[in-house]
């Protein structure tokens, strides 16, 4: 019996502005990727990571993560992903060892999530959560706005532009930012996606817990950490390589 965990790495990342996928940008001289799965196999429970390579790219992935030495030995394994990440994590699970009593999904756009935060997920499931996600409080204030309607353009993403009318206010001190790791057993997150199969769009969802609720499955929080912040737009590398400097002193 052992923790799985599978690494979404197949997004282009389109927020981070043009170029290479966004896994394989460096950050001080040291992939994102490889950042992310050195996090993960730094976890003492963590005995197979499971990676998913943009769909064109595992070859080329699987020949980078050979090039880096990784902090503990683990099972890696790197399979092509798809066009949404909730299809990435379902072909990801494909590939999940039948023993595995614990999986965890892993953002590889968090690249800096401290080992804690990790070992404290898989605990929680080990001690009989079927989902457990980390989350923080919000420390924005956070508004509500009205669906786009049909055909419209997604409000949602603009950036500035036309004002928006505001529909409410929900009150802050109920909300939570969730990060990943997220962990669950794994006959819940397999369920999740056999049942879900082919949702997409505004239907898919954004985040593995997700779901299992909509299992209808208890979804439990632990503390997150700032440091697992996900790397999504250009001023979040900044960040990222800040927070190594500071690691190294
Ligand atoms: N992901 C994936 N497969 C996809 C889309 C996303 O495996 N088809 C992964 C990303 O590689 C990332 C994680 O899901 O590690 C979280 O997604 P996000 O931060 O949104 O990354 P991108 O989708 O790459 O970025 P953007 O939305 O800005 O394009
Ligand atoms: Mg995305």
């Amino acid at each position: 019996p052992h923790t799985a965990v599978i690494i979404p790495a197949a997004g282009r990342g389109v927020r981070l502005g043009p170029g290479i996928p966004k896994a394989l940008r460096l950050l001080n001289g040291v992939p994102i990727l490889v950042h992310a799965v050195r996090a993960m196999a730094a976890a003492r429970s963590v005995a197979t990571v499971i990676v998913v390579a943009p769909p064109d790219g595992a070859e080329g992935v699987r020949a980078l993560l050979d090039e880096h030495p990784l902090p503990r030995p683990v099972a890696l394994h790197v399979v092509p992903g798809g066009s949404t990440r909730q299809e990435s994590v379902r072909l990801g699970l494909a590939a999940l060892p039948a023993d595995a009593d614990v999986v965890l999904v892993h953002d590889a756009a968090r690249p800096l999530v401290p080992v804690d935060t990790t070992e404290a997920v898989a605990a929680a499931v080990r001690d009989g959560a079927p989902a457990v996600v980390p989350a923080l409080p919000v420390t924005d204030t956070v508004k509500q706005i009205a669906a786009p309607g049909p055909g419209g353009t997604s409000r949602t993403k603009s950036q500035g532009g036309e004002p928006v009318p505001v529909t409410g206010t929900p009150d802050r001190a109920l909300l939570r930012a969730v990060q990943t790791p997220q962990g669950f057993a794994p006959d819940a997150l397999l369920d999740a996606h056999r049942r879900l199969a082919g949702l997409g769009g505004e239907e898919g969802a954004t985040d593995d817990a997700g779901m299992v609720e909509r299992l209808g499955l208890p979804v439990v929080l632990v503390p997150g950490h700032e440091e697992a912040f996900k790397v999504t737009r250009p001023l979040d590398l900044v960040l990222a390589e800040a927070v190594l400097a500071r690691r190294r002193i």
